[in-house]
């Protein structure tokens, strides 16, 4: 299994990285807003999360919205 992007919208998780490089103190609600990840399915939601926390961008492995919740508002 290999899982490299938001599937709905075709981003790939590499590419949101390289945006938040340049984009510091980005929030996920940004990145929503900029690429549309997680206003589809959601599936991608826990997985561009831990991107933003780790910085990997590619999961061999399903993460769960338990694994990377939201933060608290
Ligand atoms: S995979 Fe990203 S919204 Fe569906």
């Amino acid at each position: 299994m290999r899982i490299e992007r938001c599937v709905c919208h075709k981003v790939e998780f590499s590419t949101v990285k390289r945006w938040l490089e340049s984009h510091p103190g980005a929030t996920f609600a940004d990145i929503k807003q900029e690429f549309k990840c997680g206003t589809g399915c959601g599936l991608c939601a826990p997985y561009v999360r831990r991107t933003m926390r780790t910085g990997e961008t590619v999961y061999h492995h399903i993460v769960t919205e338990r694994d990377e919740p939201l933060p608290p508002a």
